[in-house]
């Protein structure tokens, strides 16, 4: 169970860029090709994360202006994270986007995404998100907290698939 939610530090960032990675390949097998799950290299996503950590220890914030805040077990272990900062939609529904939320494997059914979400969008606020067509456990949970597809569908390049988008609070 978490102990702590608080902003990304640098101590954070290893173990969360592994962790990023991780999650991609379990998360996204079947849904993306081989090709992209393999490579995404770990040696360069832990500098990103690192990179990122150092933005948030300066200003709060990353250099995209994204504020990560990370759940950690009880030896202060992290294990998830959430992101929100500005929209990146050309029209967008509300004012926040929730750009990633990700826990660990072994941490999921046991509540720490909704803190994770209850701490980074405070009092249920209006907000949306882009989820990967086929994520279905990600929808389920993200329809639990209020998100509801808008029908707008956008095909991510970089990644060779389709992204729905949720909105609450419209
Ligand atoms: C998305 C995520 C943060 C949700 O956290 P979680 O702890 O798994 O969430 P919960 O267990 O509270 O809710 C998931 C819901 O999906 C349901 N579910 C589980 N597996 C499912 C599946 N294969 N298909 C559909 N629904 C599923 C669960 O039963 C649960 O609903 P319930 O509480 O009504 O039983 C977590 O699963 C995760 O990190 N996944 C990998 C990364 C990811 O996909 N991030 C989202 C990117 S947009």
């Amino acid at each position: 169970m978490v102990t702590t939610i608080a902003p990304l530090v640098l101590d954070d960032a290893a173990v969360l860029g592994r962790l990023h990675n991780a999650l991609w390949r379990s998360t996204y097998a079947g849904l993306l090709s081989a090709e992209v799950l393999a490579a995404r290299d770990d040696a360069s996503n832990v500098r990103r994360w690192q990179e990122r950590a150092r933005a948030h220890e300066e200003s709060g914030v990353s250099r995209e202006g994204g504020r990560t805040l990370v759940a950690h077990d009880r030896a202060g272990a992290p294990i998830g994270w959430a992101t929100v900062g500005l929209p990146r939609d050309a029209s967008p529904p509300t004012p926040v986007e929730l750009w990633s939320l990700y826990v660990a494997a072994e941490h999921h059914g046991r509540g720490i995404a909704l803190a994770l979400v209850a701490a980074a969008l405070p009092d249920a606020q209006a907000a949306h998100l882009w989820v990967l067509v086929g994520n279905d456990r990600a929808i389920s949970f993200y329809r639990k907290l209020g998100f509801v597809p808008d029908g707008v569908t956008e095909h991510d390049d970089a990644v060779g698939a389709d992204d729905l988008r949720m909105v609450r609070g419209v």
